[in-house]
């Protein structure tokens, strides 16, 4: 039975869950060029169960499957496609996602030799992202990435996936329609989606601007998606940010006030869960989310200490903040919180302790849940955040030489955008030089 024909009602999500088949390819050249903390493809795989069945997709079957000469026309090699074909009829399976990029060629042919609809993994994502998306802006941000993935394919989507699960639906419309949808159209909304998003990030920049002259010091956790992100940000500020073992949780950055034991203010703002491979377009789309940790003063790293990939993972997280500009090893803003230690025996949980209290202010060992840790991680914060050097954003006429080399020569001057004879800089400086600088501009 194809899943177009089935009734959208809350009632029939609940009863017949998508049965999907997840498969993740092993390419040659993805073997070759790996890093040594790569992880296995069998993590890889159930990594992507797990983010299938973070938006209920049921699945009675997954597998690795190796490619040896990638077809152009399916990726999989005929005898593979025939044994899919197989699983698909035996499992009575909806749905195939393929953990890999497919082009639209091979998308439209694997769905037509495996009589199911087929994702690759970027619509994987976006189909989670959709899900998880509750602020207008990150529907917005949402649909934009959705419709340039689609802009670069033009063959039927996911919909009729999102319109049976009841999401919200953000392509509307049965699903066939939406290969009527021309290119023109599209690049239309798209273009009115980037206008509406930077009204967004216009607003965003400037709530920022009026929490650096009131000298706030803002903190953007960052992570891995299931690290502890909303657990331990619920900790530290008292929020009710709804935590669940699910992935992908927190798509909209939450911002909070959090008072220190010092008595000192930080900003905190909880980010999106990164995942590994996360899509180029994505990035781009999540931008106004990742602003605000670029702009942070410092960047907390929530990482799961006891998941097996952990170091794969944080390598992942490293690889997005270095699309944003920021090098998670040398940036001194960027601190390591080693979350979930009570998942450790206790001679691996007082080995991670060492090391932590070892990093000098640059890691520290916790557990959101318990609370383990969390003294040393505001004791941390505090000191870090007394006497360490501020982000302050600002916009300097390029005919101010004296004022830009000013800026370089007592700080680190982190971005810089020349546009229309002004510069557009994001620089670290001492608090004493903030604070003189700050009330230099406000004279
Ligand atoms: P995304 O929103 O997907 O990015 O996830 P997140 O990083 O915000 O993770 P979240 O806080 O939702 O936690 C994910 C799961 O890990 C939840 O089931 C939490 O209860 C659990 N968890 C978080 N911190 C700890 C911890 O210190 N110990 C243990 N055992 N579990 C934890």
């Amino acid at each position: 039975m194809g899943t177009d024909d089935r009734d959208g009602g809350a009632d029939a999500v609940q009863e017949s869950r998508v049965r999907t088949l997840v498969v993740g390819p092993v390419l040659p050249n993805d073997a070759a060029g790996r890093t040594p903390e790569a992880r296995p493809p069998e993590a890889r795989l159930e990594e992507a169960v797990g983010l299938a069945k973070a938006i209920q997709l049921e699945v009675p079957h997954a597998e690795v499957v190796r490619v040896n000469r990638p077809d152009p026309a399916t990726l999989f090699g005929r005898g593979t496609v025939e044994r899919l074909g197989g699983i698909v009829e035996a499992f009575d399976i909806d749905l195939v996602v393929v953990d890999h990029a497919l082009t639209p060629i091979q998308q439209r042919n694997l769905e037509r030799a495996l009589i199911a609809k087929v994702i690759d993994r970027t619509a994987l994502i976006l189909e989670i992202f959709g899900a998880r998306a509750h602020t207008r802006e990150g529907q917005l941000q949402v649909e934009l990435a959705a419709l340039t993935y689609q802009r670069s394919r033009l063959v039927r989507s996911w919909t009729h996936l999102e319109r049976q699960r009841g999401g919200f639906g953000f392509l509307g419309g049965p699903g066939e329609t939406q290969l009527e949808i021309d290119r023109r159209l599209i690049s239309e909304r798209i273009t009115r989606l980037k206008r509406e998003l930077e009204e967004v990030r216009r607003t965003r920049a400037l709530h920022r601007a009026a929490r650096q002259r009131r000298d706030t010091p803002q903190v953007a956790l960052v992570g891995y998606t299931n690290a502890g992100k909303s657990t331990l940000f619920n900790r530290l500020s008292g929020a009710d940010v709804p935590a669940a073992d699910r992935l992908f949780a927190t798509l909209d950055p939450t911002v909070r006030r959090v008072e220190l034991p010092s008595g000192k203010r930080m900003v905190l703002s909880d980010t999106v869960g990164f995942v590994s491979e996360l899509p180029h377009q994505l990035v781009a789309a999540f931008r106004a989310t990742l602003e605000e940790v670029q702009a942070a003063d410092l960047i907390l790293h929530v990482r799961d200490a006891s998941h097996p990939d952990s170091e794969a993972q944080a390598a992942d997280v490293a690889a997005v903040l270095a699309e944003l500009g920021i090098d998670a090893e040398r940036d001194e803003r960027v601190v390591e919180v080693l979350n979930k230690v009570d998942r450790l025996d206790a001679t691996r949980r007082a080995a991670l302790m060492m090391r932590a209290a070892l990093a000098d202010g640059r890691a520290v060992a916790v557990s959101a849940r318990t609370g383990l840790g969390m003294e040393e991680l505001l004791a941390l914060l505090d000191q870090r955040l007394d006497g360490g050097r501020r982000v302050v954003e600002l916009d300097v006429d390029l005919a101010d030489g004296r004022t830009l080399a000013w800026l370089y020569e007592h700080g680190q001057v982190l971005h810089r955008d020349d546009e229309d004879g002004v510069a557009h800089v994001r620089v670290a400086l001492d608090p004493a030089d903030a604070t003189r600088l700050t009330a230099a501009a406000m004279r």
